[in-house]
């Protein structure tokens, strides 16, 4: 979608400022009165679960649709009134990859090139430099119906990249991929986003976020819950790591909360369904061994104990009392304490 080539020029203004917008799809609000800004030269996430507004936003932002209210500003372009410029400075990788499957690789991205106005010359050597970059240079001549779901999402962001667009849009990129070909991507995100561009991806995981992004926005239900730092969003539900303890009888979580409550500063968490409670580890596992003591004491069998990182239902929980899952169920039977009720 862009043209620019001069990346001096493309960092003067890449930022997005978003007021008020409002999206309804008949009776349904996909997106309730959001407002967000993300500075230029940062890489921004926007977390959330399955139908919470997120691929709505992105195709607002980049002028796939038109909002019902509000306004949104894209390198200082509005979405609606200058449409036309916005699609000349971004790049979107949309949420499933939409590269040509009877194509090459190579073909593929000098095809989109050329779509560009590149040169003939000029897209062959721009796909080239992108198929060493994303690690696709020994598959370039193989058709892309023969690759797997890893290689075409490396290949739709490097087809996002041709025209060197100064902000990218990346709706869930590594979704369905595997571990590993998840932390390839996220190197290629990451060295993406140090050229100088403003990177806005969404994401099902507080890793991904954590991980890339500088800022995070929870969204739900099409409306934002709460926006900081990473560290801020992890601190709300206790910090980098959690202690998870799973008791062998779900029967017995409201006795073992109220026998560790006061381990976790206001932050234990319980998952009746499934026997859970979570703690923030604040110094570490040195809570670990007295956790074992006091459920021993009152003859609660440990089924696990482990440290493990916050994940977005974590996080979910700490804000809304309701884990990210559009679960009824869950919602009623899950607990938490000393919750700051916002
Ligand atoms: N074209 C449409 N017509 C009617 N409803 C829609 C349409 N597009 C999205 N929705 C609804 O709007 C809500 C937000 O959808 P959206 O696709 O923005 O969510 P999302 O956060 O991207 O979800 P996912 O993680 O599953 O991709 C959902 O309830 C969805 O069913
Ligand atoms: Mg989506």
């Amino acid at each position: 979608m862009s043209n620019a080539t001069n990346s001096n020029e493309v960092c003067q203004n890449a930022s997005i400022d978003i007021k008020g917008i409002n999206k309804s799809y008949g009776k349904l609000q996909a997106l309730n009165n959001v407002d967000l800004v993300i500075e230029q030269g940062t890489v921004f996430a926007l977390l959330g679960p399955n139908g919470s507004g997120k691929t709505t936003l992105v195709r607002i932002l980049t002028t796939l649709l038109r909002p019902d209210s509000g306004s949104a500003h894209v390198a200082g372009y509005d979405v609606v009134r200058e449409a036309h410029s916005v699609r000349s400075v971004i790049g979107l990788a949309g949420q499933y990859p939409a590269v040509d499957e009877i194509l090459t690789g190579k073909e593929n991205l000098e095809m989109i090139g050329r779509l560009y106005h590149l040169g003939k010359s000029v897209a062959r050597a721009r796909a080239k430099e992108l198929l060493n970059r994303f690690d696709l240079a020994e598959a370039a001549n193989r058709q892309v119906k023969t690759f797997s779901g890893g290689m075409r999402r490396r290949l739709d962001l490097a087809a996002t990249l041709i025209a060197r667009p100064s902000i990218l849009f990346l709706d869930e990129p590594t979704t369905g991929l595997d571990p590993r070909s998840r932390l390839g991507l996220w190197e290629v995100i990451a060295a993406q986003a140090k050229d100088c561009n403003t990177v806005f991806l969404t994401t099902q995981y507080l890793e991904e976020a954590d991980r890339l992004a500088n800022k995070i926005a929870i969204i739900d239900k099409g409306r934002v819950l709460r926006q900081g730092t990473n560290q801020e969003l992890k601190e709300c539900c206790g910090g980098d790591t959690l202690i998870k303890v799973r008791i062998a009888d779900s029967n017995k979580i409201s006795k073992a909360s109220d026998v560790l409550e006061d381990l976790a500063a206001g932050k234990l968490v319980s998952y009746p369904d499934t026997g859970e409670i979570t703690i923030p580890a604040i110094n570490g596992p040195s809570l670990m061994p007295e956790i074992v003591r006091r459920l021993d004491a009152h003859n609660i069998i440990i089924a696990e104990l482990a440290l493990k990182p916050p994940t977005l239902d974590d996080v979910f929980l700490s804000i809304t009392g309701h884990t990210a899952l559009e679960n009824a169920e869950a919602k009623q039977n899950t607990h938490i304490t000393g919750r700051d009720d916002k």
